[in-house]
């Protein structure tokens, strides 16, 4: 494995394969109550400069599982907020903790934070890339279809960190992948460079949740207004009517498809109740999984 988790284009198919199977053992081990505390004495940081539910909780909880520790710092109320370079934090953290997770804004801080720590950073979420979720939408995925290779994911919504992480995990494990977004919502280009770099006709960007959806085996979305971009709702819920996943969307999918949401989800706009609740199963293993995931990765990078 690299020293860091930052984005899934850092990763290679068999590396994110590594750590789904990782995943898997972890989860069959805390199942049945076998030992995994590989991480005994050991201590993740963990910055949170946006809200979180699942990403703190997963995370402080998996650290606990595994036998080591995990600490919050709020980017407000530590000196990160009154300006000290993330460049500094970075090789305090090195002295003290045996990894970092951090939630921010910009990806080019948490690539600035791994280049001067010397100890392992994880992206917990920037507004380009949520890669500890899609390992976990990966991971979910795979549990209820036996596999990924071959299957069509769908994403409807904006074009955010999520729409990325998952073109990017999809595409490298093998799953074509097709997306609807309304016009001046795409993904990164970065990511679209990469989806047009991939092999054969397994990449769709179209502006037609229809289209997107047709015969996919497994359909995602997530909110129209990402943290960071609140005061943008009203002018965003008029840019993605018509992208709501509802029963009549999914009608266009194979029958039996698997929704996925990475929640906090808002019923109404990007997902009907109807939708939300009948794939609850789905969405909550989801959830779930971000605990296995993620300490599938602190034991791959931090053991
Ligand atoms: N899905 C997700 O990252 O949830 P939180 O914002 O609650 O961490
Ligand atoms: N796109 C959402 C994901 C939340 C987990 C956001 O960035 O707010």
């Amino acid at each position: 494995m690299k020293k860091d988790l930052l984005k899934l284009l850092d990763l290679t198919g068999e590396e994110i394969k590594e750590i789904l199977d990782t995943a898997d053992q972890m989860k069959y081990s805390q199942k049945h109550g076998i030992p995994h505390d590989a991480l005994r004495g050991k201590t993740l940081a963990m910055i949170f400069e946006k809200n979180s539910t699942r990403t703190r909780v997963s995370f402080e909880v998996g650290m606990y599982q595994l036998g080591g520790h995990a600490l919050f710092l709020s980017g407000k109320e530590s000196q990160i907020g009154r300006g000290e370079p993330i460049e500094d934090t970075a090789r305090v953290l090195s002295r003290y903790c045996d990894g970092i997770m951090i939630r921010t804004y910009s990806q080019e801080e948490v690539e600035s934070l791994a280049r001067c720590a010397t100890i392992p950073v994880i992206n917990g979420l920037t507004d380009f890339a949520h890669p500890c979720q899609v390992l976990a939408d990966l991971m979910t995925i795979r549990e209820k279809m036996t596999r990924l290779e071959g299957l069509k994911m769908a994403f409807v919504g904006d074009g955010n960190n999520m729409a990325n992480s998952l073109i990017v995990g999809g595409l490298k494990c093998g799953m074509d992948v097709s997306v609807a977004c309304p016009e001046g919502y795409d993904p990164d280009p970065q990511v679209l460079d990469f989806a047009a770099s991939v092999e054969g006709p397994r990449f769709q960007l179209c502006r037609s949740p229809q289209e997107a959806v047709a015969d996919a085996d497994v359909v995602v979305t997530d909110v129209w207004a990402s943290m960071g971009q609140e005061e943008e709702r009203a002018e965003r819920a008029k840019a993605f009517a018509g992208y709501c996943i509802d029963d009549k969307l999914l009608s266009y999918a194979k029958p039996g498809c698997m929704v996925q949401h990475c929640l906090p989800a808002h019923r109404g706009e990007e997902i009907t109740a109807q939708v939300f609740e009948a794939h609850a199963d789905e969405i909550f293993e989801e959830a779930e999984n971000r605990l296995h995931a993620q300490k599938a990765v602190m034991y791959l990078l931090m053991k």
